[in-house]
């Protein structure tokens, strides 16, 4: 998306390490590939000759088509896009006339992140499954058919009702994936469904409002990115930024310490739902903003079960909360705070994972230990506990409670010595090594007085990203210290710049963001190249957003697929047996800046309904192979 949200937030002057230690790009180079990878600089064609690739596709070429480009052999259809029923509702209308009732049952809009849940449950089937998908945001000169004015509280209404989440029955029928009408399983989680608020900070007097003075229930989930997924068949859903949704709010010099650093808007927001629908006008109803950026639990397989906002999980711009399992069996997430500057966390639940009693495992969110990164410059890492009295987490520091630490968990994690990130998108846990790897989108910021480059945030105006990896002491994901490397540093082989060249063996790439290693290891990264930066200056020659294959063990990285003009390419996942991949186009169309035009939304893009259609829509493809085999291999 457009990144506006996405901004430095972070006062501190927390470690960016050239203090402590100084780092020679040799270093970090023999960090991320060893020497084998200072070598490839010199010579790509010649190493990448002598070793036997990974993958059986041939890479697809940059791209600038208004299409969805694979290798010879795999083919794609759209499963849904946005205004689909997702069971017995309206069918879309392709001059976007549903009112917000027929919105909320139909597919939201800007597919995000995405999980396969095999139906039954714990059947494992790789043909019956609830596809669940985030619709991390809208764009309301598409979405409306006459754009945002005159605004209406029924406008407002359907735009709440676009976001959210997707759970849809899906079966495959021969070769094709078809969406299952009607289903008693399909369910529409909107900007207005009602949720749980637990954890610590339930009940808070900063987290009750007029309309719930117990701040117990909140209505809605927002800005839905990335997501997790557990072991017990829930879906974890990711508030990221938050902050866009709320308006009029005090001048920056009136906020609370809380406030600001949490991006609290002081002006109208674009959507202007403060117009329509009071909780989001921050000068009136200041504490629904504490309400939003949390992780949220649904149980996909229980239509009428209220989704879980989990708060000891902490309070941020929360991409993706990744799931594993400690070796104890204590359950472990860990997230990025996608913004400039921010930070890693973790969780550990304090209790295990009951793999007889499901139901058990409900409340598992409820209890453990929140963690934030500190990489340091010699390779080591910490986990920085956020815990009420440690780590001067005090009343005296504004934390009277763990209820302050996790709804303020940027200011405790400040206060607890994390490392400022170059905007930490999606996590992924090698299902062999144990290796976690996070995505740093880019950060434009680094190498600044406050934001200095370090050993994790090598390149100053990082503009092309790169992708961090480290290992748990004693492989466990409940250690509390790592080693960390650097895997790949991206870029674009031919740019002048020797620092934007970066080190990829393999195709040039830019703002990896989405992340997801499979079951046989092979590492996939996707792209979110901000439509503003798409095919000009620096990406001139990287083309549309991509997703590509990389082989953890040699760093090998091949392009798989190139999206239609304007769109991010997020979420990923697979049937059990690796035979069907689900994917998201998110916002094709979308212009480099500002919204879509309502006079003529499909002046970029008419992906995926093609010419004649008015209108692009974001939507999930499912890819196969023609010859039936495993994806990527
Ligand atoms: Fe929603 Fe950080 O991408
Ligand atoms: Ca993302
Ligand atoms: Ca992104």
């Amino acid at each position: 998306m457009e990144h506006d949200d996405d901004l430095d937030c972070n006062p501190t002057d927390n470690p960016t390490l050239t203090a402590i230690a100084s780092v020679s790009r040799r270093q970090v180079l023999q960090g991320a590939l060893g020497a084998a990878a200072v070598a490839f600089i010199g010579g790509p064609k010649q190493l990448l000759a002598q070793a036997a690739s990974r993958f059986s596709f041939a890479s697809v070429p940059a791209s600038q088509e208004d299409r969805v480009l694979l290798p010879e052999g795999y083919t794609h259809q759209v499963v849904h896009a946005w205004g689909d029923p997702i069971s017995g509702g309206r069918a879309w209308d392709p001059w976007a006339a549903q009112t917000a009732a027929d919105q909320a049952e139909q597919v939201g809009m800007h597919h995000d992140g995405l999980y396969f849940f095999p139906l039954p449950l714990g059947s494992g089937s790789s043909t019956r499954g609830l596809l669940a998908v985030n619709h991390e945001y809208t764009s309301e000169g598409l979405l409306h058919q006459t754009g945002i004015d005159p605004l209406s509280a029924d406008k407002v209404l359907k735009s709440q009702a676009a976001h959210g989440v997707s759970i849809v029955e899906i079966a495959l029928s021969g070769d094709r994936w078809e969406v299952v009408r009607p289903s008693s399983l399909a369910r529409r989680l909107t900007g207005y469904s009602p949720m749980r608020l637990a954890g610590p900070a339930a009940g808070h007097p900063l987290v009750r409002t007029s309309s719930d003075p117990g701040g117990t229930v909140v209505r809605g989930t927002l800005n839905n990115c990335a997501m997790g997924a557990t072991p017990w068949g829930t879906y974890l859903t990711c508030e990221e930024n938050f902050n866009q949704y709320f308006g009029s709010g005090p001048a920056s010099a009136a906020q609370t310490a809380g406030q600001r650093r949490y991006g609290l808007p002081s002006a109208a927001s674009s959507r202007r739902w403060e117009e329509h629908d009071g909780r989001f006008h921050a000068g009136r109803e200041p504490n629904e903003f504490n309400r939003f950026g949390w992780v949220v639990e649904i149980d996909p397989y229980d239509p009428s079960s209220t989704p879980v906002k989990h708060t000891a999980l902490g309070r941020f711009a929360h991409e993706g909360a990744t799931v594993t399992l400690a070796r104890d069996g204590r359950v472990v997430a860990y997230m990025g705070d996608d913004a400039q500057n921010e930070y890693v966390y973790k969780f550990v639940t304090r209790d295990a994972y009951n793999p007889a009693n499901r139901a058990a495992n409900f409340a598992l969110f409820d209890a453990g230990t929140l963690y934030a990164a500190r990489f340091n410059a010699d390779g080591t890492g910490e986990w920085r506990e956020l815990a009420q009295g440690v780590n001067g987490l005090d009343a005296a520091a504004g934390f009277a409670s763990q209820a302050e630490v996790v709804i303020y968990a940027r200011l405790a994690a400040d206060r607890a010595g994390a490392t400022k990130m170059d905007r930490p998108e999606w996590v992924a846990v090698h299902p062999q090594t144990r290796e976690v790897y996070v995505t740093m989108t880019n950060n434009t910021t680094r190498g600044t007085a406050l934001n200095t480059v370090d050993a994790a945030n090598p390149r100053a105006n990082n503009v092309f990203g790169h992708i961090v990896r480290w290992t748990e002491t004693g492989g466990d994901p409940a250690a509390t210290t790592f080693r960390w490397n650097i895997f790949a540093l991206a870029g674009d082989r031919t740019n002048s710049d020797a620092a934007k060249r970066g080190n990829i063996r393999g195709d040039s790439y830019g703002s990896p963001d989405g992340l997801w290693i499979d079951d046989r290891g092979i590492l996939w990264i996707q792209t979110d190249i901000s439509t503003g930066s798409l095919n000009t200056g620096d990406y001139a020659n990287i083309g549309n957003n991509m997703m590509l294959a990389a082989d953890p063990a040699t760093g090998e990285t091949r392009r798989f697929l190139t999206g239609p003009r304007g769109c991010e390419v997020t979420g990923v996942h697979t049937t059990p047996d690796g035979r069907s991949m689900f994917v998201s186009i998110q916002h094709p169309g979308e212009p480099g800046s500002g919204d879509n035009s309502s006079a003529s939304p499909a002046a970029i893009s008419n992906w995926p309904d093609g010419p004649g259609i008015n209108r692009p829509r974001s939507a999930t493809i499912v890819i196969r192979r023609t010859d039936g085999g495993v994806i990527g291999g």
